[in-house]
């Protein structure tokens, strides 16, 4: 990791050098030989977890290269962005102005990507997003320069709706954070579950990180329904899994989500995630050699279990590497580099997926159910699921 103080030295270096006409041609060299990549994540809040989990994927995924992009050594920007919508513009911009990245490597949430993905349309940066599922990244304002690795907000819980049905729960609560990632969440839940013939008797929501839910509980066991689907993540994710038991709701009352809702948290929450069922598109306890030898390297190296943020983050890396390794490193050469990543098929932990012409993965979605700390898979609850990408015409 560069400091900021190194930083700021060295560009003193090239102004002073610049301001004698002395040694610049070589310190301007001597800056472009490495790859400059900036991580826009949240390292504090309730996604910190999430934000740590990215940033150790791609660097596993570099550090299997040798730590390099194209034959070349990478440097490394860091900015935290708090999961603050009103400061993603700011935030990206520092990145791309002030550390002259490559390539910007965020976030996780929907509102900050906004932000982020504005700077990119307008700068022409490659951005890279290892998880926010806003889906107007990849629809109506898709660019040929941003490529999710993770999902959109609705493909985890289009898978959602038939796996409930079939356990005959047919009439279901959905709670969540009232953001974009939620709304979006709910979406997809709403399509696939009334379309398998469900009724959702109610919608609640609370403002996003809020993570005072007993009110809404309450309001749970007063409506009784057959289940609950919900989109939450993180600490608050953790946090609504103990409240939902501590409220006895977990005795009657089925708890479904989009996976989310039971990654990264299964320690936090113990006992009270056990038997929650959920769709995304990795478990940890998928039985390939890919994953398996994923899970011990990434548990060797960072002394944590991975999770599907770690996977994204890990993904990430990989999509890169290969649109660098095709154009040599020289990241400048963008419609090489770029057609490189368009269509690109990753051999993930998660299973193989497809890079959507629109820029999203095509991916399966598992149904998992948590037993003692761990996402069990169950089976796959959708094949091959692609975004509708609606809107997008790559410019
Ligand atoms: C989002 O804001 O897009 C988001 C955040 C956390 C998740 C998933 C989606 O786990």
């Amino acid at each position: 990791m560069t400091t900021r103080r190194l930083v700021l030295t060295r560009s003193a270096a090239v102004i002073g050098a610049a301001s004698t006409g002395l040694l610049l041609p070589e310190i301007v060299r001597a800056q472009s030989d490495k790859v400059r990549v900036g991580f826009m994540l949240p390292y504090t809040g309730t996604f910190a977890q999430l934000g740590v989990a990215i940033e150790n994927g791609f660097r596993m995924a570099l550090n299997e290269q040798g730590g390099k992009l194209g034959g070349r050594e990478v440097e490394f920007f860091k900015v935290d962005d708090e999961s603050n919508p009103a400061k993603g513009i700011e935030n990206a911009t520092r990145l791309v102005q002030r550390d002259k990245v490559d390539v910007l490597v965020g976030t996780v949430h929907s509102g900050v990507q906004m932000g982020i993905h504005k700077v990119a349309r307008d700068s022409g940066v490659l951005s890279l997003i290892p998880n926010a599922g806003v889906h107007v990244a990849t629809r109506a304002q898709c660019a040929p320069n941003v490529f999710r690795t993770s999902f959109s907000n609705s493909q985890p819980t289009l898978a959602l709706g038939k796996a409930m049905m079939e356990r005959g729960h047919k009439k279901a609560v959905w709670i969540t954070w009232n953001y974009a990632a939620g709304d979006e969440a709910f979406e997809g839940f709403e399509k696939s579950y009334t379309e398998a013939g469900g009724t959702i008797i109610k919608k609640l929501g609370l403002p996003f990180p809020n993570v005072e839910f007993q009110a809404l509980l309450t309001e749970i066991a007063s409506l009784n329904p057959d289940a609950v689907a919900c989109f939450f993540a993180g600490g608050g994710a953790a946090k609504f899994l103990r409240d939902f038991a501590a409220a006895g709701l977990n005795k009657n009352i089925q708890l479904y989500g989009s996976g989310f809702l039971t990654e990264g948290v299964l320690d936090a929450a113990g006992d009270a995630a056990n038997g929650v069922l959920t769709t995304m598109h990795y478990s940890d306890a998928l039985d390939t050699p890919r994953n398996k030898k994923f899970r011990l390297d990434y548990a060797k190296t960072f002394r944590l279990q991975p999770d599907v943020y770690a996977v994204q983050g890990y993904d990430t890396g990989l999509l890169l590497i290969k649109g660098a390794n095709a154009v040599k490193g020289d990241l400048s050469n963008k419609q090489a580099l770029y057609a490189a990543m368009n269509g690109a098929e990753i051999d993930s932990p998660r299973g193989k997926w497809k890079m959507s012409a629109a820029h999203n993965p095509i991916q399966d979605m598992y149904l998992r159910k948590v037993e003692n700390k761990e996402n069990k898979v169950i089976g796959i609850a959708a094949k091959a699921v692609a975004d509708p990408a609606t809107g997008c015409r790559m410019g």
